[in-house]
């Protein structure tokens, strides 16, 4: 059937990942403890409510809802002030070519991302109008690895899940694409991201033909 391409955001066509991080360490410092990038590979993918939850895990903090909420507002201002200064050249090496191809091919595009600051971001790099349809945070009630995020993309652009391609830089969201069976494409380390159906370092290694097979699978 017809094919539809699914994008995450953080990681796979903007570089936030970093920000994320950098807003967590410095969450973590406050409170006492060190946490490494290492770790952050676990936030990747997740939920805002539930990263904290894990951040608290890995310090051994016990707190109040209170806190908790002050806390989740914090961590959302700092990165809210990284993401101000972004602009289009902080789109991810190769995801302009692939978005081009694909929109020439006149493919559906999703974008499925956890983040309840998607919107905003694809204005910053100008990227909101790329896409047919924009599935984030806001939407959905079920995290990665539930497929929520994407099945409500693949809902939306009109395709079956099995011709749906999703573009994931996540443990949690390639695990995701894969319980409904849609092709997985890992972005990043490919050891990390070893469940995927393939594995690229960016989206530079990826070609057309990579890209026609796909289409025409
Ligand atoms: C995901 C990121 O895309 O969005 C996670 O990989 C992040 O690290 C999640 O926690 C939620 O993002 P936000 O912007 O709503 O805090
Ligand atoms: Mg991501």
């Amino acid at each position: 059937g017809k094919k539809g391409f699914i994008f995450d955001l953080d990681g796979v066509i903007v570089d936030t990942a970093g920000f994320h991080y950098l807003a967590w360490r410095n969450l973590a410092h406050e409170l006492g403890f060190e946490f490494t990038e290492k770790q952050n590979e676990r936030f990747k993918g997740v939920s805002r409510v539930r990263s904290l939850e894990i951040l608290l895990e890995i310090g051994d903090v016990k707190a109040t809802q209170e806190q908790k909420e002050g806390w989740l507002v914090s961590k959302n201002e700092e990165y809210l002030s990284y993401i101000s200064k972004m602009t289009s050249d902080d789109i991810l090496p190769g995801v302009l070519k692939v978005l081009d191809y694909l929109q020439e091919k006149q493919i559906p595009m999703a974008l499925g991302s956890a983040s309840k600051n998607a919107q905003p971001i694809l204005k910053r790099v100008g990227l909101f109008d790329r896409f047919d349809s924009i599935v984030d945070g806001n939407h959905v009630t079920k995290a990665k690895p539930d497929p929520e995020v994407f099945t409500i993309g693949a809902d939306a652009l009109g395709v079956a899940y099995t011709d749906a391609v999703v573009f994931e830089d996540s443990i949690a969201g390639i695990q995701a694409a894969n319980r409904v069976d849609m092709v997985s494409i890992g972005i990043g380390d490919a050891q990390v991201l070893h469940e995927a159906d393939h594995n690229f370092k960016d989206f530079t290694e990826i070609d057309t033909a990579f890209l026609d097979q796909l289409i025409n699978a």
